[in-house]
């Protein structure tokens, strides 16, 4: 029966991967992507539904595509939906259903496109005057056999005017180190694979156009040329046409999906197209670079990243490479991109040839790594569009990502062993700080430099190649996850900041099989008026800042941060043992204010002992999978250190909820009824102190801070607060205690009633949970736990995960641009002529080229 099973499976997956899907045809017909449980059968409940089925998703496991005629309701959800109310109306028993087998299900939606990330580039012409140099580049050419017409002009490859400030590669070709055997694949606006830079290494097979469903990339728009361009960075054949890319005996596809409107659906398709023929995935775009996004990717696209790192490459993971962003004018910041910020991808940045950093490139604490772009007067020149078609204005953090991806593939020449994140480590490990003004920092982890900026360095071809020859490969990944620590308390405005900390201790990490750090993320919760005034540090134990947050001038949305996760890589190589300290700040003294909710920390690193590491559980919801994943690390309590000075004043008690936005958005977490449910004693459990050890601030600038409906009893603002700061305490304990009798009770009735229901509290946890309300923070999370369970539930049903980040995204203008056309104009200043920055935030075309 076993046997049985696990053929099945494996002829389910061979099949899987040897078809494709039917092309799709958003104008006739909706799609739902949905989530079946093994057991079942994907065609009975598409009979079931009266849906068409079209196939399973090749790397999903047990998602499927089904199709119905355009339709106004969404059909998968209404069935789950009446099965619902029939049941709650006990016309239907709870008998198994075949729509119980529906374990995750989303009508695909058409979204706005991403944002190619290419800025307009400088031209530079003058011929480089005759000088040692220039004899070097000359004979390395002759040595190679070189003889493309612009060779010479690539002085990202050998810096002829300034010598040094190149990628270092030429010594690494000498050794016969080329790319061979490496496939790299440009997820973009198509690839141009008649080019005669590009024929001999175009690898059909790894290509896909999920713009118009047809099997070869071919850029059509007049505009498909970035991803051409980014594809000769990398892969440029050694020939008579323009120049050389890095990795110029790598084989190269195309995955396109910049030149349409796709869904969710598409771009995870795309995101691990073939994931086991491509090897490296170039991506140079992302969410909109104009300082006032916040975007994710979806939970369909990440599942399909961690599907990839985890199974792709034979289980060794799928290279991410993404271009950092362009919106660095605009004070953007790559934390506040889902993709840039993820920890399976690379995110690279961008400097000029004279190693300064060029206007455009964002800074953030997930940035890894730079290399040379536009900037300074010049650009990158390489391959374009037509059969010998060269480009001198490739530029952008666009043009810095396919670098990375050119020498990630020489690296995975001579060892093709190596994993995700060795790739990741060995980065760290080699790449070469320069002399240029930044917030560098010596990390206490590795002893290596850190710079918001310019991540580790910029990345030397030759260092990383030598390093990766003998490089001892990591062991699994391991991860320790905080509970959800409770903070609900008024951020002051201002330098001061609040601060929250959480202790790890050895035994924790000991427990969670845990050696040392690599990624820190942290998910955060902050109501506030206006995003853009706050930021957000984290302190490790061992002294390391991470700015994870930072302000930005133009993001005026209206509430702060739901669910957000942020991401730092400064932190690798250190213990995690210790307290960490995370601070918001309001950095803006004005009449919006704001509150810090709460947040929770993720340390992932590598494991103590490989045999007994699993792999993560491929995350089952969108923002909120945190609240939800099971964790396999049992409870901790937190050891609170009180704080130190006279922080126990009002200005920190529950009464500050008068003062909360009144126009809030509707928020998908949790209500603070809801949130109080599993724990009633919620602040009592975090520390919070402010950095400079008194809150006297938060308080100090509004004339009445409560609004005027409030009596002020004639008393001083000191006492006001503590009348309705005790008034608000017994109102919140006396909900809190109501709410939790009220839930335990629907608990303990939904769990007879609904056996399918997941994540039911059962009586063992209710008792460790009331342990550890005396004790700490942990409580805090299961409370969560389990109260997130039943929500989920009921969100499931209700809204799809893309309903709940468009809301989030509410006034987030720019990215629902989805009806303008393109901008041809911005995207054909191939001559330089165009201003730069002029498209920095309002059209649709801009390319981090
Ligand atoms: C998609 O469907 C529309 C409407 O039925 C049809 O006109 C169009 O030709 C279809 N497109 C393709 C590529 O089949
Ligand atoms: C570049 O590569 C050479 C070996 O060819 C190496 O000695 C050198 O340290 C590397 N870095 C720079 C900045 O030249
Ligand atoms: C190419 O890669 C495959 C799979 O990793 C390996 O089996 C093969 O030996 C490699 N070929 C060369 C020439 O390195």
């Amino acid at each position: 029966m076993r046997i049985f099973g696990f053929l099945g499976l494996l002829s389910a997956a061979t099949l899987a991967s040897a078809t494709h899907l039917p092309p799709r045809n958003y104008t006739s017909h909706d799609y739902y992507a949905v989530h079946v449980a093994s057991s079942t059968s994907p065609a009975e409940l598409a009979a079931h539904l009266g849906l068409t089925y079209d196939g399973p998703f090749p790397a999903l496991q047990d998602h499927h595509v089904f199709k119905a005629p355009k339709h106004e309701n969404d059909i998968v959800d209404d069935a789950v939906q009446e099965l619902k109310r029939r049941r709650r109306k006990r016309e239907v028993g709870i008998e198994y259903h075949i729509l119980d087998s529906v374990r995750f299900n989303q009508k695909q939606k058409l979204k706005p496109r991403h944002w190619k990330r290419s800025r307009i580039p400088e031209r530079h012409d003058v011929r480089a005057k005759e000088s040692n140099a220039v004899k070097a580049q000359r004979e390395i050419a002759n040595k190679l056999d070189i003889k493309d017409p612009i060779f010479e002009e690539q002085w990202h490859i050998f810096n002829v005017a300034t010598p040094g400030n190149d990628i270092n590669v030429t010594d690494v070709w000498m050794q016969g180190i080329t790319g061979k055997n490496v496939t790299a694949c440009i997820v973009d606006d198509g690839l141009d694979m008649d080019s005669n830079d590009l024929k001999d290494n175009f690898f059909a097979e790894g290509s896909y156009d999920f713009n118009d469903h047809e099997d070869l990339p071919v850029p059509k728009l007049s505009d498909d040329r970035h991803g051409t361009r980014c594809a000769g960075e990398v892969a440029a054949g050694r020939n008579d046409a323009c120049g050389v890319g890095l990795a110029y005996d790598s084989k190269i596809s195309g995955v396109r999906i910049l030149s349409g409107d796709i869904t969710d659906m598409d771009e995870s398709l795309a995101i691990n197209y073939k994931m086991d023929k491509n090897d490296i995935y170039s991506c140079s775009w992302g969410p909109p670079d104009d300082g006032r996004t916040m975007q994710a990717p979806g939970i369909l696209i990440e599942k399909a990243m961690i599907t990839a790192i985890q199974q792709g490459r034979e289980g060794k993971g799928s290279i991410y490479v993404f271009a950092a962003g362009n919106g660095a004018a605009a004070d953007d910041n790559c934390n506040f991109d889902g993709y840039t910020n993820s920890i399976y991808s690379i995110t690279v940045g961008a400097i000029d040839k004279d190693n300064n950093h060029p206007y455009y490139s964002e800074a953030c604490s997930a940035q890894l790594v730079v290399t040379y772009s536009s900037g300074g007067g010049d650009s990158i020149h390489t391959t374009d569009v037509g059969a010998n078609k060269c480009t001198a204005n490739h530029g952008g953090t666009s043009a810095a990502g396919p670098i990375g991806v050119g020498v990630y593939a020489l690296v995975l020449q001579v060892r093709p062993d190596l994993t995700w994140r060795d790739l990741q480590w060995l980065t760290v490990m080699t790449a070469v700080p320069f002399d240029q003004p930044s917030d560098w920092t010596q990390t206490p982890g590795t002893g290596r430099t850190f710079s918001h900026q310019f991540g580790y360095g910029k990345l030397d071809a030759w260092a990383i190649v030598e390093a990766a020859k003998t490089w001892k490969v990591v062991k699994p990944q391991a991860w320790f996850w905080s509970p959800w620590m409770h903070v609900k308390k008024p951020i002051p405005q201002g330098d001061k900041g609040l601060a929250s900390v959480f202790e790890v201790t050895e035994q924790m990490l000991k427990d969670a099989n845990f050696e040392r750090l690599e990624h820190i993320t942290l998910t955060m919760n902050v109501e506030h008026q206006r995003r853009g005034d706050l930021s957000v540090e984290l302190i490790s134990p061992e002294g390391m800042t991470s700015h994870l947050s930072t302000a930005r001038r133009d993001d005026e949305a209206p509430y702060g941060y739901v669910d957000w996760t942020f991401m730092s890589v400064a932190h690798f190589g250190e213990k995690g043992v210790g307290k960490w300290t995370v601070i918001v700040k309001d950095t803006k003294v004005n009449a919006q204010v704001g509150t810090f909710t709460d947040w929770k920390l993720r340390l992932w690193g590598e494991c103590i002992d490989a045999s007994k590491q699993k792999l993560r559980p491929i995350p089952t919801e969108h923002d909120d999978d945190d609240h939800d994943v099971i964790d396999d690390h049992p409870a901790h309590t937190t050891s609170v250190s009180v704080p130190a000075s006279g922080t126990k004043t009002a200005s920190v008690n529950p009464s500050d909820m008068p003062t909360r936005p009144v126009n809030q958005k509707p928020s998908s977490k949790p209500t603070n009824t809801e949130q109080a449910a599993g724990s009633p004693t919620p602040t009592t459990t975090a520390t919070v102190t402010t950095t400079s050890g008194s809150t006297a601030s938060a308080t100090a600038s509004p004339e009445s801070f409560l609004p005027s409906i409030f009596p002020t009893f004639g008393v001083s603002k000191r006492t006001q607060i503590w009348i309705y700061g005790s008034i608000g305490l017994i109102l919140v304990f006396c909900t809190c205690l109501a709410v939790y009798l009220f839930l335990a009770r629907r608990k303990r009735l939904q769990s007879s009633r609904d056996s399918y229901e997941f994540e039911v509290l059962d009586d063992a946890e209710d008792d460790e949970n009331a342990r550890m309300l005396a004790g700490g923070a942990a409580a805090g999370r299961n409370g969560r736990r389990a109260r997130r369970g039943g929500e989920l539930y009921d969100a499931f049903a209700g809204e799809s995960d893309e309903d709940l980040l468009s809301e989030s995204e509410d006034g987030d203008a720019p990215y629902r641009d989805r009806d303008e056309p393109y901008d041809e104009k911005a995207a054909h200043k191939d001559d330089g002529s165009d201003a730069e920055g002029s498209n920095a935030s309002g059209s649709s075309g801009g390319k981090r080229q």
